[in-house]
This record gives C-alpha cells, sequence and structure tokens, in this order.
C-alpha cells in the first residue's frame, strides 16, 4: 500500500493535528516526517485538548502504529513533558511509539545559539521559536549532529561534550556562553526515558508496512510556505516541509508515494516574521484572530490574520502535487457580511500575475481581491455537505475550480466531530 502524506498549505496551523486524528482510524501507521518541538499540534475530542509536538498525532487511537522519522530534530526534554502529558490517558506507549535512529537530536546548546542567532538579527529576525530547530539542523547538514542511535553507544556523552565544546565556541562570538547545568540535567534524564522507548531503523519498518499493504499516513508539520527551498525565504523553517519531504525524511520511495491531502484555512494566518501579502492589520484582522482563537499552540504568541491567498495557495498545491483538498476553520468566517479572497497580486512595476513572485520578502505587493457574499449564520452540527450553507458552498466551489483540485472535507470547529465530508 502506498503512503498518504498530509501537509499544510499554508504557514503551519492549518489543523493538521485534528485532521490526522479525525482520520487515524482509516490508517494503521502514522509517521512524523520532519520538524520537530516547533510544531503544536493540536487535538480535541471526548472534552479533551491537546497539544502534540514531536509525538504524531494518531498517538490517540489505539492500535495505531506511531513513528518519529529520521526527518525530525528530537528534543529529549520536551520528550520528555510529552511523555508525561500523556501518562494520563492510559496509552501503552512503549508499545505504540517507534522512534528511527536516524532522527537528530537537539541539545540544550542548539536552542542557546538559536537564540543568539536571532538576536544577532535584529529587527531582521525570522521569529523562530527558539525550539533549536535552525542550529541541530544545520549540525546534521554539517554532518556534525547526534542522532536517536546514538544514545545506545558508550561513547555518546563524550561526543556530547565534544559538539557543546563546539557550541560554546560559536556561543562565545556572541558573548552568550551559558550555564547549561538545569538543562543539561533535563537533557540526560530525556535520553535515559528515550532509551526506553523502540528506537528503530524505521526506514525499514515503514518499508515492510508497505510490502505488507498496510496503510501508512505521514504527517506533516509547518507548512509548505515556511519549506526552506519554496517557503518565503529566509522567513522559513529549517526542513523540507512539502510532500517530497516524505520520502527522505521516512525512506519512502517516491513511486510509493499516494495521496498528497493538502489542507488550508478558510482565511490565512502567519506567526513569526516575513512576508504575508494579504495580513489585515485592522479590526477584521482582529475579528479573525479573536473567532478563530489563533494564538501559536506552541509559543502562545498572536498569529497574524489575513484573507486567503489564491496565488500563494495554487503554488503550495503545484509543488506538493496535492490530490484533495481540506478546508479548515470555515466557522471563523460565519460572522461575516462580505469575504475576500486575493486572486492575483499587484507588482512594483504594475503587473498583475497570479505566480509568486521570487522577491517576495521585498517586493510591495498588492493583493486584489475578489468578494464574496458571507454565509452569515452558524454552521451548526452540518454532517453533510449539503446541509452547509448556500455561500460557503459557492465559496469552495470557487477555491476549487481556481485550483483544480477537489475539496472533499470541510472543518466546521475545532473537535473530531465537527467535520464534513463530501461524498
Ligand atoms: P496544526 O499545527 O496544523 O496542527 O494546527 P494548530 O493546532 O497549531 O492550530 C489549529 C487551531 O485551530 C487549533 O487550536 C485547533 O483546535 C483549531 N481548529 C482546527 N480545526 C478547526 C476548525 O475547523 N474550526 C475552528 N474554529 N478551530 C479549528
Ligand atoms: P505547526 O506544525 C506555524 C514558524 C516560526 C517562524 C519560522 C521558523 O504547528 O504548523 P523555527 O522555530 O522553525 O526556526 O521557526 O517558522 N513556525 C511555525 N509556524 N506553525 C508551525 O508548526 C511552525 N513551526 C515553525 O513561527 O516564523
Ligand atoms: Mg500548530
Amino acid at each position: 500500500m502506498k503512503v498518504d502524506v498530509l501537509l499544510g498549505l499554508q504557514w503551519g496551523d492549518e489543523g493538521k493535528g485534528k485532521i490526522v486524528d479525525y482520520l487515524a482510524p482509516k490508517y494503521k501507521v502514522v509517521a512524523r516526517f520532519q520538524g520537530g518541538p516547533n510544531a503544536g499540534h493540536t487535538l480535541e475530542f471526548d472534552n479533551i485538548k491537546h497539544v502534540l509536538h514531536q509525538i504524531p498525532s494518531g498517538i490517540f487511537r489505539q492500535d495505531i502504529m506511531n513513528i518519529i522519522g529520521n526527518g525530525v530534530v528530537l528534543d529529549p526534554i520536551t520528550f520528555k513533558k510529552e511523555i508525561e502529558g500523556l501518562k494520563s490517558f492510559d496509552l501503552d506507549l512503549t508499545k505504540n511509539l517507534f522512534i528511527s535512529k536516524k532522527a537528530q537530536i537537539i541539545l540544550p546548546s542548539h536552542r542557546l545559539l538559536d537564540a543568539a542567532y536571532e538576536k544577532a538579527k535584529g529587527k531582521d529576525k525570522i521569529g523562530s521559536t527558539l525550539k533549536g530547530i535552525g542550529p541541530a539542523y544545520q549540525d546534521k547538514i554539517g554532518r556534525n549532529g547526534l542522532r536517536v542511535g546514538d544514545v545506545l553507544s558508550s561513547t555518546f556523552k563524550e561526543r556530547y561534550d565534544k559538539l557543546v565544546e563546539e557550541h560554546k565556541r560559536k556561543l562565545s562570538y556572541f558573548d552568550a556562553v551559558p550555564d547549561m547545568i538545569e538543562q543539561e540535567k533535563d537533557f540526560f534524564e530525556g535520553i535515559e526515558l528515550l532509551k526506553t522507548y523502540n528506537i528503530v531503523d524505521s526506514e525499514y519498518l515503514i518499508n515492510q508496512k508497505i510490502r505488507e499493504n498496510v496503510t501508512v499516513l505521514a504527517e506533516g508539520a509547518q507548512g509548505s510556505l515556511l519549506d526552506v527551498d519554496f517557503g518565503s525565504y529566509p522567513f522559513v523553517t529549517s526542513s523540507t516541509t512539502i510532500a517530497s519531504g516524505a520520502c527522505t525524511g521516512l525512506g519512502v520511495a517516491p513511486r510509493n508515494i499516494g495521496s498528497v491531502l493538502g489542507i488550508f484555512k478558510a482565511y490565512c494566518t502567519r506567526v513569526g516574521s516575513g512576508p504575508f501579502p494579504t495580513e489585515l492589520n485592522d479590526e477584521v484582522g482582529e475579528i479573525l484572530r479573536k473567532n478563530g482563537n489563533e494564538f501559536g499552540a506552541t509559543t502562545g504568541r498572536p498569529r497574524r490574520c489575513g484573507w486567503l491567498d489564491l496565488p500563494a495557495l495554487k503554488y503550495a498545491v503545484m509543488i506538493n502535487g496535492a490530490s484533495e483538498l481540506f478546508m479548515m476553520k470555515a466557522d471563523v468566517l460565519n460572522d461575516f457580511e462580505e469575504i475576500k479572497v486575493c486572486t492575483h497580486y499587484q507588482l512594483e512595476n504594475g503587473d498583475t500575475t497570479d505566480h509568486l513572485p521570487y522577491d517576495i520578502c521585498h517586493e510591495e505587493i498588492v493583493p486584489i481581491y475578489k468578494t464574496f457574499k458571507g454565509w452569515n449564520t452558524s454552521l451548526g452540527h452540518a454532517k453533510h455537505f449539503d446541509e452547509l450553507p448556500y455561500e460557503l458552498m459557492m465559496y469552495i466551489k470557487y477555491v476549487e475550480d481556481q485550483l483544480g483540485v477537489p475539496i472533499n472535507l470541510i472543518s466546521t470547529g475545532p473537535n473530531r466531530t465537527q467535520t464534513v465530508i463530501k461524498e
């Protein structure tokens, strides 16, 4: 069976956690393929609200194997906290959680470097979550990183000390040489805990599942517009967030990728710095933030809000080869008399385009909008597509036609049950 990939088509926080949890019963394996504790995936069901950072969002479903893939950067401190946070749920994580030996480890000094680099950038800062993501991926690509499989080696501490020495040299350049005693204590406790879980050659495991015709869902983190190659560089994260990242992040061959499920909000948000052509710095943006409860699941920062950006979404659909789309948070637009969608950008030279310009960070882009009549009513407990308000159906139809890919799921609230499937 081929591996389906679920990923965000915007700047993250599209609702991936909710949908992976919702779809999980269709799958036997859920695997994270990139990112790390910068992710915050929220799940809501049975009066429970839970945010996952590194552990895949299939974890609450019995009998599903959850894999943290080789493309992930794993922080043992966050891992320990996440495991503790799951204790009350009576899940046997030693049975259904598997961690790739090849996943990279985030050290406390990676976090310190992240903070030092951001501080040095001043007003040009990325707006990183400061979880050590960039420095950990730098060490991976620079061939200096420590991997989860290394924790089983007798020389782990020695190699850790060597890498920390190198980090301290870098930190001294920023006058930021730290006292890490407390963090190191937590770190090594996290490492000890990690050793009690299934540390595996996850690429063998997943390929065995593929051969056995078992259903696998690859869970993306962040969003396509934060991709290190195709996002709004340099205001991006440090991993491949698009569908091809599932191949390198899990060891799955391209011919074994099945459906690419792309999810997007009915509007747009972004957290951190960087270009956002349809951002609304006005009352409307405030209403979106309030109605959508748009505050970061990892950092609590207010998310920047704006109208749906079709040129950016078309681009994301293209680079991912999305085969199906899911529209999230339609309910957040319930109170609007009018809803806008950006169809084109006007560039500084007066040209209009529906392509994403190369220099989106420096070019002054003016969005050109098409206005829709709002449905201006609650979506209540709509269970079927034909129970949705006419204006919402028209909105969906327009976006679908523009993107050329079917929108097969509409999310009408944060709970698992608030989900409408198109038959
Ligand atoms: P993720 O990072 O893509 O998993 O998304 P986050 O969990 O960071 O952010 C999505 C937020 O929207 C969470 O608070 C979800 O509970 C919430 N959410 C998801 N789907 C819906 C929806 O359809 N409507 C509303 N109102 N909230 C939703
Ligand atoms: P999920 O999986 C939204 C953003 C940060 C910052 C930039 C780089 O929950 O959708 P990093 O910490 O990676 O160095 O930050 O990327 N960012 C996210 N924004 N959702 C996320 O994850 C994000 N992970 C990172 O805000 O702008
Ligand atoms: Mg999130």
